[in-house]
């Protein structure tokens, strides 16, 4: 067990070696003392493997605070995390009695920061670290364990338990067992910090890659980020789960790619296509489909270039490039369908005057309730009744924003 950092802090009686360490078992006399230490343990290793299978920071924190609560029985548990700007912030808690969020000691957290090492104290009332001013006494805490979250020497947050309740609530060990936890979380954090880089990555490169596609033309030019909103707000109304989410928004974003393969006297043409330039122009979404498949995508993204490349397929069966029809067709395809047509339709497109099937359209736009009305015309040939039924829910009764998808948005 690691015990780096955490040091032994003010007590008021006299110290027993049970108190402070893990003895073997045959040194532990009472019975209730080894099953108690057992419990400890049992619940810190399956803490620290629990650790290792949370995606999310806040669940890994709010199932610290549930777990070291059934061995600790604290009145306030509390976890603060260093944001971007270097201030600590709780990003959980848990408070057993009256639900106040009471002040935290800053003497406390500072001395833990600037140490770097976890404190116990078991009677705040008689410890020498504390002014008659802390604002800690004054919430009536009796004994309390700050332990900083540690990567290297950086300090990520600290972990704070609290007991009103008595005086010498923890014992030493439990200092012990909540730095070991903080040192498994401080490893978590740093490692879903990387995770959010490499997203973060991933996500500019796709978004640049779709932008270069809209930017052939000033006019087009945010149409893919648009259809990739609308797609997932769509498809939220609808019930789909966040990775679903996630697909179908790259594949929204990356839905016109193909079109980098069309010449650009076709592309930008203003006026009618003949029929072979009709004909290169609808072979966007297999180019889109070439191209995306070279791409290497995690296991949960792997359908996005098959969604990408059925954005022109009808339900009817008489869309391209497979003619595919009805439950053929991904839900995902038919929702980014629908958003396509509907940003072409309600965005100035004065140039070029045809959609990417040379179907000329007009050089103004139409109102939202126009767009609307012409989806509902073909709703049941062109496009899934229920898609553009959540379409015109989303645009009626609009939700407020969801956070979490927001944040890939
Ligand atoms: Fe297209
Ligand atoms: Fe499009």
């Amino acid at each position: 067990m690691d015990t780096n950092n955490a040091t032994a802090m003010t007590q008021t009686q006299p110290i027993s070696k049970v108190d402070t360490e893990f003895l073997p078992e045959k040194d532990i006399l009472t019975d209730g003392v080894l099953r108690e230490d057992y419990e400890k343990l049992r619940i810190t290793y399956e803490l620290q493997r629990d650790i290792g299978c949370e995606i999310e920071v806040d669940m890994v924190l709010n199932r610290i605070l549930e777990r070291t609560f059934e061995f600790l029985n604290y009145d306030r548990g509390i976890i603060l995390l260093v944001n971007k700007k270097g201030k600590l912030k709780a990003r959980a808690y848990k408070n057993i009695t009256d639900g106040k969020k009471n002040a935290l000691s800053t003497t406390l957290i500072r001395h833990v920061i600037d140490k770097k090492e976890g404190v116990i104290s078991s009677d705040i009332l008689t410890d020498g670290r504390f002014n008659k001013a802390d604002s800690i006494i004054f919430s009536g805490i009796r004994s309390t364990i700050v332990a900083p979250i540690l990567q290297g020497n950086e300090v990520l947050g600290v972990i704070v338990i609290e007991s009103s309740k008595k005086v010498g609530a923890f014992a030493e060990k439990d200092l012990l067992l909540i730095m070991n936890i903080a040192s498994h979380t401080a490893q978590f954090i740093k490692n879903s910090l990387l995770h959010e880089e490499l997203r973060m990555s991933f996500d500019s490169a796709i978004r640049t890659l779709s932008a270069t596609v809209d930017a052939k033309h000033t006019l087009t030019a945010g149409h893919s980020e648009r259809v990739a909103k609308l797609s997932v707000r769509i498809a939220k109304r609808m019930g789909l789960n966040k990775n679903r989410l996630e697909a179908l928004r790259y594949a929204a974003l990356l839905h016109d790619i193909g079109k980098i393969g069309i010449s650009d006297s076709i592309l930008l043409k203003n006026g009618p296509f003949n029929d072979s330039e009709r004909e290169e122009m609808k072979s966007h979404p297999t180019k889109t489909k070439e191209i995306l498949d070279k791409f290497y995508f995690p296991k949960l993204l792997r359908n996005i270039p098959t969604i990408s490349a059925l954005h022109h397929e009808r339900i009817d069966g008489t869309g391209y490039p497979n003619g595919l029809a009805g439950a053929d067709i991904p839900l995902e395809a038919k929702i980014l369908s629908v958003a396509d047509v509907f940003d072409a339709l309600t965005s100035l497109r004065d140039y070029p005057k045809h959609d990417d099937a040379g179907k000329d359209l007009e050089c103004e736009t139409i109102s939202v309730a126009q767009a609307v009305k012409m989806l509902e015309k073909e709703a049941g040939s062109h496009f899934d009744a229920a898609v553009v039924a959540a379409l015109k829910e989303c645009l009626t009764n609009p939700k407020p924003k969801d956070k979490s998808i927001d944040s890939v948005c």
